[in-house]
Formats: C-alpha cells, structure tokens, sequence
C-alpha cells in the first residue's frame, strides 16, 4: 500500500514523536512503512542537515538555504522516497516541500514562485497524499525548546516563526482535502488517534479501489 504522508509543523509541535508513532502503527498493522525526515534521511540529506542547524557564525543567504534544502530533497527523493513508493511501501516523512514554502517563503520572504520551481525540480512533482499539520502557537513551540542550544531556525525571532504559523495554516486552509489540520496541544495519544483515524481511511480506500 503506497502512501506518501507528510508530517509538517513549527517549532516544537510535536512532530518527531507523532511521526514515529504513526510508523510503529503501521508497522503493527503489517504495513511496510518506511520513516524518514527533511533536511536527512540520506548521508549526504544528514551532512546537509547539520550544516544548516549549526550556529557557528557561517553565513547562509536565504537562497543559498533554498538550494541546500533543495540538494538534500533531490537525494532523499532518489534514494528513499520514489523507490518505497515504487515498491509499495508507506512513506511517513519529517517536513517536505511545504516546509519550504512555510520557512523560506513565508519565512525568510523568498518568491513562492522560485520555491515552487525548485520544489518540483527537486521532487519531480512528487506531491503527499497526505499532509498532516500540527499547529501550536509560537509561544507553546518555541518554549519546548531549551534557549540554549538552539539552532539556526530555532533562533530566529517570534516574527519569523509567526510568519511561518500563518504560511501553514494558509496552506491548510487552501487544500483541506489534503491537510489534517491537528492541534497540537491535545494529549499525545488524542493526537495520535486522530491521525490512525485519517489515515486508516486512507489505507481503506486505497485497498478498494
Ligand atoms: P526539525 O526537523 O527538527 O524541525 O528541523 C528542521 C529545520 O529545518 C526546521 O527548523 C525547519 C527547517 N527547514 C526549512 O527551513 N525548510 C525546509 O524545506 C525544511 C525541510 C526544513
């Protein structure tokens, strides 16, 4: 059963433990699922990854982020994504192509049309079936986050991680066939719920048809 299904979010929202939950659920049901994140999932996706985090004081223009973001995707795309997918195996990944629309677009204010350009180069049009969207609000996300020890995007000031709150929802808003939008106050497992819920509807349809 080959579903392409995207977790994407702020900070702290809560992601990596629903995208890991969402994995072991489907490996129990005796899906073959596979689990993998944006920037990573490749040696070269990794190496990108750190880069990209680090705060060292290297300068990275907004668009010399695009195309390392861009770089890393193209890889994990090759490599992981587009073969799962051919095999017939479920996809769950950390972030995708909305992340960037969200971060460099609505973020760092880079044209949405160079982004959608360079996404497509990068994916070959590869679009999720599914995008699930945790939403807390700025303040909630950024104060999971130690202040010490933040990275690059953690860093950024609370206009930055607003703009890129509003850039989700927008998105959300605009493809609500698509997007599960979840709150990601809720308890853990109610967020998880809601998820299998989506997804298993998805799984079904899939099966009949
Ligand atoms: P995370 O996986 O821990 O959220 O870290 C990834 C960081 O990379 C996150 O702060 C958002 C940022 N990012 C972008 O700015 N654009 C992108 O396209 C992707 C995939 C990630």
């Amino acid at each position: 059963m080959a579903l392409f299904i995207v977790f994407e979010g702020g900070e702290g929202c809560g992601k990596s433990t629903q995208t890991r939950a969402l994995y072991r659920r489907l490996s129990k049901s005796g899906f073959t699922a596979v689990l993998t994140r944006e920037p990573g999932g490749t040696s070269l996706g990794e190496r990108v990854r750190r880069h990209l985090k680090q705060t060292d004081g290297t300068a990275i223009s907004p668009m010399a982020e695009l195309f390392l973001i861009a770089a890393a995707r193209a890889q994990l795309v090759s490599e992981v994504i587009h073969p799962a997918l051919k095999a017939g195996q479920t996809v769950v990944c950390d972030r995708f192509t909305f992340s960037t629309l969200a971060y460099q677009g609505y973020g760092r204010r880079l044209p949405m049309d160079t982004l959608r350009v360079v996404n497509d180069a990068a994916t070959g049009g590869l679009s999720p079936d599914l995008v699930v969207l945790l939403d807390v609000p700025v303040g909630v996300g950024l104060s999971r986050k130690k202040l010490r020890g933040r990275d690059r995007f953690e860093s950024e000031n609370r206009a930055f991680h607003s703009r890129v709150r509003r850039g989700y929802l927008e998105m959300a808003r605009a493809d609500p066939q698509r997007w599960l939008v979840v709150n990601g106050r809720l308890p853990r497992g109610l967020i998880g719920r809601k998820i299998w819920e989506r997804v298993s509807s998805l799984l079904r349809r899939e099966s009949n048809g």
